[in-house]
C-alpha cells in the first residue's frame, strides 16, 4: 500500500492516523468516563488521570498531523449512486468528527489550564506538558469538554454504523478504501 491516498484508497499514513486516533479514543472516553466519578480518595485517581491527559494529547497532535495530511492527499469519493442525503450526513459526520478530535483534547488542555488549582501533566510520567494561558471559567470548560466527549459518543456509533451499512448493506468499496486489506 503507497503511503500517500489516491482516488481509490487511503494511503498508509492516513490509515495509520485513522485507526490509532480512533482507538485512543475509544479507550479515552472510557477512561474518561471511569475516572471523572472516582472520589478524590481513590489511589488510581492521580494515574488514571494524568494517562488519560496523556494520552488526549497525544490525540492532539496526532489529529492536528492527520489534519495536515488530509489537506495535502486526495480523498476516496463516496459512490456516484449513493442517495445524496446519505452522502451528504456522512460528509457532515466525518467533518464534526475531524473537529471534535481536535477539540476534545484541547478543551482538556484548556480546563486543566485553568484549574484553580492547577496540577502538573506529566507527560507519560516522562516530562511536564505546559499549561495554557487561562481563557474561560474552570467549571465552563469542565461542562464544555463533557458535552465534546459526549458528542462524540453519539458521533462515533453514528460513524461506525455508516461504515458497516457500506460493507454489509451496499457491498461497496467504501470500507475496504480504509482497511490495510481492503
Ligand atoms: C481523545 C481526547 C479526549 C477524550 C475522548 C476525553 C474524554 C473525556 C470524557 C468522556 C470525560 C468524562 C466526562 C464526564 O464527566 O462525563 C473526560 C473527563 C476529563 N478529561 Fe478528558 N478527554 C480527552 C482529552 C483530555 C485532555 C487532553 C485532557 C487534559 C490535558 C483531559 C482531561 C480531563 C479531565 C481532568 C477530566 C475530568 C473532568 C472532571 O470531571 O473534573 N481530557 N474526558
Amino acid at each position: 500500500m503507497p503511503w500517500r491516498s489516491t482516488a481509490e484508497h487511503y494511503g498508509n499514513v492516513a490509515m495509520f492516523f485513522h485507526w490509532l486516533i480512533a482507538a485512543l479514543i475509544v479507550v479515552n472516553i472510557c477512561l474518561g468516563l471511569y475516572f471523572a466519578d472516582l472520589p478524590k480518595s481513590d489511589p488510581y485517581l492521580y494515574y488514571l488521570a494524568q494517562i488519560h491527559k496523556s494520552i488526549g494529547l497525544t490525540v492532539l497532535v496526532l489529529s492536528l498531523l492527520r489534519v495536515l495530511w488530509r489537506l495535502v492527499n486526495p480523498v476516496p469519493p463516496l459512490p456516484a449512486d449513493m442517495p445524496s442525503a446519505l452522502k451528504f450526513l456522512a460528509r457532515v459526520t466525518q467533518f464534526l468528527l475531524y473537529v471534535l478530535i481536535v477539540i476534545i483534547p484541547l478543551s482538556g488542555w484548556l480546563m486543566v489550564s485553568a484549574s484553580r488549582h492547577p496540577v502538573p501533566t506529566p507527560y507519560f510520567f516522562l516530562f511536564d506538558w505546559p499549561n495554557l494561558p487561562k481563557v474561560a471559567d474552570h467549571e465552563l470548560l469542565v461542562d464544555t469538554h463533557a458535552f465534546l466527549a459526549w458528542s462524540a459518543i453519539v458521533l462515533v456509533p453514528l460513524h461506525v454504523a455508516g461504515a458497516l451499512y457500506h460493507r454489509y448493506w451496499r457491498r461497496d468499496q467504501v470500507l475496504a478504501q480504509m482497511l490495510p486489506w481492503g
